[in-house]
């Protein structure tokens, strides 16, 4: 099953998803895709041996609908069959995620349904919570919304800022997401 990762940035998880795929895994890391040129994480792929593009959204302006026409296209040359989105700050558009439905994966870094969307490290000590975490989810429509495939938990500890917190989480990120990718493709079928 050839797989694409989505990034924006360092690609943290991005590398946890390709050493994990460099063992025998059903999954094939066929794509490392960028919206972001300066991407970090493309380094570190193409340093791994894997294909990668970029695909400026800033050339798009405020045409989403062509930088997603363009990205499913990409996608379709390079054979794709499941889509990884981490750390990819771009939101997809209803059509696009419906072409890719069951076939999109992301990960979130909080215990969904709680604090969907930005800053949620800092909503989770805000609200006082003790535990925070991360989720793998499909991906819908409506934003990290989608059925959960695999949660981590932390403790939020007496005195943690937001960046500790993200740094404890981003720890268990790196567990999560492959191990649900994973069982994930060796669950999966692509569709007809
Ligand atoms: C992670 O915390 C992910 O959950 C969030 O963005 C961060 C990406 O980090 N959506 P990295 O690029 O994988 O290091």
């Amino acid at each position: 099953m050839n797989v694409a990762i989505l990034i924006s940035g360092g690609g943290s998880n991005m590398l946890r998803l390709l050493e994990d795929m460099a063992r025998p895994h059903p999954g094939h890391a066929r794509l490392v895709l960028s919206n972001r040129p300066e991407a970090g994480g493309l380094v570190r792929a193409q340093a791994m041996g894997v294909a990668t593009e970029v695909l400026d959204h800033r050339t798009f302006g405020e045409d989403r609908a062509s930088f997603e026409t363009e990205l499913h296209k990409i996608l379709m040359a390079y054979e794709i069959d499941v889509i990884c989105l981490a750390g990819f700050m771009r939101i997809l558009g209803a059509e696009f995620v419906s072409a890719w439905r069951g076939r999109m994966l992301n990960i979130h870094p909080s215990l969904l349904p709680k604090y969907q969307g930005l800053h949620t490290h800092q909503r989770a000590l805000a609200a006082g919570d003790a535990l925070a975490g991360c989720s793998v989810h499909e991906v819908v429509p409506q934003l990290d919304a989608g059925p959960v495939l695999g949660q981590s938990e932390v403790p939020i500890l007496p005195g943690d800022t937001a960046q500790d917190l993200a740094d404890r989480v981003l720890e268990q990120e790196h567990l999560l997401y492959p191990k649900v990718l994973r069982t994930f493709l060796t669950h999966f079928e692509p569709p007809s």
